[in-house]
């Protein structure tokens, strides 16, 4: 039986957390699992969550965090072949089993999808999570009817993995993106992957209790939450679309229904977790192929696994400008 590096999440006799960088047994395959060298995982906002042991993500401990995984099949009976590659999408991934930051994961084979053709491991691996819950936000837009003709589409968190993504997305099928940040210093940077316009995170929010504000959005990709979603729902224009998908900024609502029944405003809720595997390949089909996106290995901040924890709390104080990924193999 040989060792593997992993990060570990555990809760000690004090019940204080402690996670660390540790030596573990890889012990031999279960039946009904593959095994999978994994060449890269990604740090997302929740990987950070569950490294602090919140018990919202971490559903058990010890745990090794990692929502994403992509690597090649070394071991195991499944449907793909020895050697290719593949990635690991599945809600217990990472949050009730172990996940990608370990050189060696062991899972079922319902939960690998191949690398679309067009990405390299690094491609899907910068995309990940962020890449995928950006997609499925923009798409949300688009098929609700949102059009480059509704206006401006403000995307909050616009530096982070899925806020830069959306952005991305959105300038790339010829919408105006404002982006929201509380790093005006990444302005330039915003506007060269496609915002139009850059705004603190502050000017989004309006702390009255004014039940509709002035309408001005086309259209919202919102990771944050709370008063920035509450204000945003108010500001979106007749007829428009909000997505939401994250809390980085709290996980309250306070809104009164009339955005809703004055306004005709849609809010969508995304989940990147609960796709059927039929819908998780179409979308990582299209972000392969006709929304390939060019620059997506600039934005991997390629890190060891010992520079996990530098960039954990670098996330967790939202100073993240991108994606970290971590080269495993
Ligand atoms: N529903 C799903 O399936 C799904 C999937 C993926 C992610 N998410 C959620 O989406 C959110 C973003 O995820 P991520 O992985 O992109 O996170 P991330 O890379 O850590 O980026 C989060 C960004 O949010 C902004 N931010 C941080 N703290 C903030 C605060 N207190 N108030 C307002 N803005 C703040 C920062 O951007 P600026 O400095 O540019 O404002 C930060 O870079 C998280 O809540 C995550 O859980 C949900």
């Amino acid at each position: 039986m040989t060792n593997q590096k992993v990060l570990q999440v555990e809760k000690l006799p004090d019940g204080s957390i402690r996670r660390s960088i540790c030596e573990r047994p890889l012990s031999p395959l279960q039946d009904g699992f593959v095994r999978v060298r994994v060449a890269y995982s990604a740090l997302n906002f929740k990987d950070a969550l569950a490294a602090t042991g919140n018990p919202g993500v971490a559903k058990h401990l010890p745990l090794v965090p990692g929502i994403d995984a992509v690597g090649e099949i070394v071991e195991g009976e499944s449907r793909f072949s020895t050697g290719q590659s593949v990635m690991v999408a599945h809600p217990d991934f990472g949050t009730a089993v172990d996940g990608g930051f370990a050189r060696f994961v062991d899972v079922p084979d319902t939960w690998l999808y191949q690398v679309p053709e067009g990405l390299s491991n690094l491609d899907a691996v910068t995309l990940g999570t962020a890449g995928f819950t950006a997609a499925q936000c923009v798409e949300g837009l688009v098929k609700a009817g949102i059009s480059p003709d509704s206006g401006d589409i403000v995307v909050t968190g616009a530096t982070g993995g899925v806020g830069i993504f959306a952005v991305m997305y959105l300038k790339q099928l010829g919408f105006s993106v404002v982006a929201s940040t509380g790093k005006l210093i990444r302005e330039a940077e915003l506007k060269r992957l496609g915002a139009a316009r850059v705004v603190h995170r502050d000017e989004i929010i309006d702390e009255s209790t004014r039940p509709l504000l002035t309408a001005k959005w086309g259209g919202a990709v919102d990771t944050v939450g709370g008063k920035t979603l509450s204000s945003i729902i108010r500001s979106t224009k007749p007829h428009c679309v909000v997505t939401a998908c994250g809390l980085v900024g709290g996980h309250e609502l306070n809104l009164t229904v009339y955005p809703f029944i004055l306004r005709g405003v849609s809010l969508i809720g995304i989940d990147s977790a609960l796709v059927s595997a039929a819908d998780r390949t179409a979308l990582w089909n299209k972000m392969s192929k006709e929304w390939r996106l060019g620059d997506v290995e600039s934005l991997a901040n390629v890190i060891e696994i010992e520079g996990l924890e530098n960039a954990i709390e670098t996330i967790l104080q939202g100073q993240v400008f991108g994606r970290y990924v971590i080269k495993l193999s």
